[in-house]
């Protein structure tokens, strides 16, 4: 049997690297043909050693590797270099950068018909319009990545669009789910980094904090599954044993459980339709014996504005995701330089979203536009807080 071609866009990232483990259990069955990052060149070549892959790129278009590259490796550098990786012989294409580094390779992937593997939330949120419409039209299918959306595409296996009545997504609630208000406001990188379930890259650990990350994910989902705002629900469940649930038209709802281990999403991605057979993929099968209790309770937006932001955001559309994207980039950037507080990053983002523009239709071209617009408003409004 052949194995399945596939590239990771992001491969020294947390994603990444866990795609890899994934891989690295099952090369019988897939093998990598492409691996791109942005600035850490000499890891990405020492991957690509390791995988025997004939094709890397670099996003940061100055970056280089410190020695001369292994025969049988090229590499290519800039946005062009991570499209031809996304465009290339790759069958399955994973997108695990950050921001909107992804968006344009994801596009040339969706072109070319091939199965998109999305981790990269930040892409639909800015774009899902175009995106899903894109994927339509060449036949390429999107597969989510993201743990709650992969919970909720598993539940909706054999279930057709119109037995939705709502998606109901879970958060961990981050490490300040009891925190005071008061405390919030002391609250420094050190303690928003330390997430009592997952281990993941910095700006979605610190999006986890201020629960922009679940809103991110509302406006995914909208896009994912094309349901309307009102059927997207965020209930806190600490424990991130239950991924995510649907609730159906004749009140069923189901759920998918595991351990808070991104290997199962990205194994069900890799393989679908097919289940790989590994019975110790993610830290092995759940032990329901010892759950002990699951808990659920609604998000307190009072203490987590964003998450409001974000639905507001969703449902104006057009630009204003991007907008959001951008603008909370900037406030991630400055809170973990130590420029700004915890509270503020959502005063930033909120202020950005205020005095950005915004219009109903966007391009691909203009949603970076308007990404970078958001950027830089965060940016102002930040500087003006810190000085
Ligand atoms: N981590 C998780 O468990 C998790 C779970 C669900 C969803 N996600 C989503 O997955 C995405 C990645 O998250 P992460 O936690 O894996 O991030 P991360 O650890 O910060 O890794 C980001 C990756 O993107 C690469 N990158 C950055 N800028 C780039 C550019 N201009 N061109 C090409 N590659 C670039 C980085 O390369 P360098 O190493 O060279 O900087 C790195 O490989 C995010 O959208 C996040 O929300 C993450």
């Amino acid at each position: 049997m052949s194995r399945r071609k596939v590239a990771i866009l992001g491969s020294t990232g947390s994603v990444g690297t866990q795609a890899l483990n994934v891989l690295r259990r099952h090369c019988d069955a897939f093998q990598i043909v492409g691996l791109a990052c942005g600035s850490n060149a000499d890891r990405l070549v020492a991957q690509a050693v390791e995988f025997d892959v004939p094709l890397i790129a670099l996003g940061d278009p100055n970056a280089r590797p410190t020695a001369p590259l292994p025969d049988g490796i090229r590499l290519v550098t800039g946005p062009e270099g991570l499209c031809d990786i996304a465009a290339g012989s790759a069958e399955v294409v994973l997108v695990a950068t950050i921001g909107e580094a992804g968006l344009l390779p994801t596009a040339a992937a969706i072109r070319e018909g091939k199965a998109v593997g999305l981790a990269s939330k930040e892409l639909l949120v800015m774009t899902g319009s175009l995106l899903t419409e894109m994927a339509t039209r060449h036949g390429s299918l999107i597969l989510p990545i993201d743990s709650e959306h992969s919970a909720i595409w598993q539940c909706l296996q054999g279930e057709g669009h119109r037995r939705i009545a709502r998606l109901l997504l879970t958060a961990s609630g981050g490490p300040f789910l009891d925190t005071p208000l008061e405390e919030l406001a002391r609250a420094g990188r050190r303690e928003a980094l330390n997430h009592p379930n997952w281990d993941m890259g910095p700006k979605v650990t610190v999006d986890s904090a201020t629960l922009m990350n679940k809103g991110l994910e509302v406006i995914e989902a909208h896009w994912l599954f094309g349901v309307s705002y009102d059927q997207i629900d965020v209930a806190v469940h600490q424990q991130s044993v239950v991924h995510s649930m649907v609730e159906f038209t004749d009140g069923a709802v189901k759920a998918q459980l595991g351990r808070p281990s991104m290997d199962l999403p990205i194994a069900y991605a890799l393989a679908y339709p097919e289940r790989l057979v590994d019975p110790e993929l993610g830290g092995g099968p759940l032990d329901l014996a010892d759950l002990n209790q699951l808990t659920f309770r609604p998000p307190d937006t009072e203490r987590f504005p964003l998450l409001d932001l974000a639905y507001r955001a969703g449902r104006r559309g057009g630009s204003e995701p991007a907008v959001l994207c951008g603008a909370d980039l900037a406030a991630v950037e400055l809170f973990l330089a130590g420029r700004i507080g915890f509270l503020d990053i959502a005063r930033v983002v909120g202020e950005a979203l205020a005095t950005t523009g915004h219009t109903k239709e966007i391009s691909l071209d203009e949603a970076q536009a308007w990404h970078q617009a958001g950027f830089e408003a965060a940016m102002n409004v930040g500087a003006a807080l810190a000085s």
